[in-house]
């Protein structure tokens, strides 16, 4: 069976659309310009990088630093992603690896005994983690350099490193290399927006300004009709009702993962989904995902619960005005620090851009951005 709207990376013709951002990233790997991709959790910050990485059909390595914490486990994931850039780039075999020890002195170089990988065993146990890798990347610099290769080194999770005792001269190690190269182009990116922006807005943090930002907002529903009617023509041989195709739009409200998810529960009905289909598959999404839901409410304080259902009741353009006012039943000041709060934690979004089917959204209105929270904070309240 396929998997027409997959929870996981979206991959191949899976994939929809994201040609402005797709475009902006190729001119970036010409120019070796390095990019941060600032986007909410789940709007598909890592399916356009591996769209990307595959279009482009550039050598890459993807590491990802989710919980890497301690020095340790940063280093040995950025020394593997070194290790998967190298294989990418050469043929290798052991007349290699003479050369590549050259090019990585410091370190012990071995070819795997499960096909082309790399292990970087630190020789004499003498380096500290940021010599690691900052002699790791220049190495690879090097290396592309000589082979005349460009390659996307991708830092996924990347907020997660701070917490390294070692984090801010580890940020200064790839600074020093990304700011030389001519060859790596690194991509970053991570689901904590805020911490992630931290270090690269913040004056004081090693990678400030070194990078474009990428901002990646919701996709239009033009550019999810086409996707949607030629997934329903593979699967029912036929396109999509247009008021199936707008309930499917109004109740996600585009948001990536959530018209996948939806889109998944329509996908395996026997036959074309109806008005009625939409609304149920989005109550079985409701089911399935109200633990989630409602352990994401626990974690905020009462007076943010408070914001977040007045929210989803009655989004709002000035939620400081008297009409918003007296659907919290809450101060101005108040209103206001603890938006701002929810904003900082992606539990709500300022509207940036207007879509025709959902004249409901106003530009720079403040809505709840889940919108399967918002639907249930609605329904119970
Ligand atoms: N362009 C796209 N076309 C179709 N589906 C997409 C697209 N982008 C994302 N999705 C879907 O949205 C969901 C999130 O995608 P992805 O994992 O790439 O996002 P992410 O921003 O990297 O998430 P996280 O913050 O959890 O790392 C997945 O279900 C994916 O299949
Ligand atoms: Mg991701």
């Amino acid at each position: 069976m396929s998997d027409y709207f997959p929870a996981k990376l979206a991959l191949g013709t899976q994939f929809c659309n994201r040609k402005k951002e797709k475009e902006f990233l190729t001119k970036n790997v010409d120019k070796c310009r390095h990019t941060v991709l600032n986007a909410p959790r789940r709007y598909g910050k890592s399916s356009l990088v591996m769209n990307l990485v595959t279009d482009l059909k550039v050598p890459f390595a993807s590491v990802d630093l989710f919980l890497a914490h301690d020095d340790n486990a940063v280093t040995k994931r950025i020394l593997d992603g070194i290790g998967q850039a190298v294989s990418h780039i050469l043929p290798l075999n052991q007349k290699i690896l003479v050369k590549l020890q050259g090019l990585f002195s410091k370190f012990k170089v071995s070819l795997s005994a499960h096909g082309f990988s790399l292990d970087f065993t630190l020789a004499a146990g003498t380096l500290d983690p940021v010599d690691q890798v900052f002699s790791g990347l220049q190495g690879l610099s090097r290396l592309a350099k000589e082979e005349n290769k460009k390659f996307i080194f991708f830092l996924d999770e990347f907020q997660d490193i701070q917490t390294a005792p070692s984090s801010k001269s580890i940020q200064g190690a790839i600074r020093h290399v990304a700011q030389e190269t001519a060859n790596i182009v690194f991509i970053f990116s991570g689901s904590n927006r805020r911490l992630l922006l931290e270090m690269f807005d913040d004056k004081s943090m090693p990678l400030y300004m070194l990078c474009d930002m990428l901002p990646l907002d919701r996709m239009s529903s033009d550019d999810y009709r086409s996707h949607l009617h030629k997934m329903a023509k593979k699967k029912w041989g036929e396109d999509l009702p247009p008021m199936v195709f707008d309930k499917i739009i109004a109740l996600t409200e585009l948001h990536p993962y959530y018209v996948n998810l939806l889109c998944n529960e329509l996908w395996n009905l026997d036959n074309l989904p109806t008005y009625d289909d939409v609304f149920a598959a989005w109550q079985v999404c409701y089911e399935t995902h109200e633990d989630r839901l409602i352990a994401d409410l626990e974690k905020l304080t009462i007076k943010q619960q408070d914001v977040l259902k007045a929210l989803a009741m009655h989004p709002a353009v000035e939620p400081t005005g008297q009409k918003f006012l007296s659907h919290s039943k809450m101060a101005a000041s108040s209103v206001t620090q603890n938006i701002k709060s929810l904003l900082d934690k992606d539990m709500l979004y300022k509207v940036k851009k207007l879509d025709p089917i959902l004249p409901q959204i106003y530009l720079h209105q403040i809505r709840v951005l889940d919108p399967l929270l918002a639907y249930a904070l609605r329904k119970y309240s």
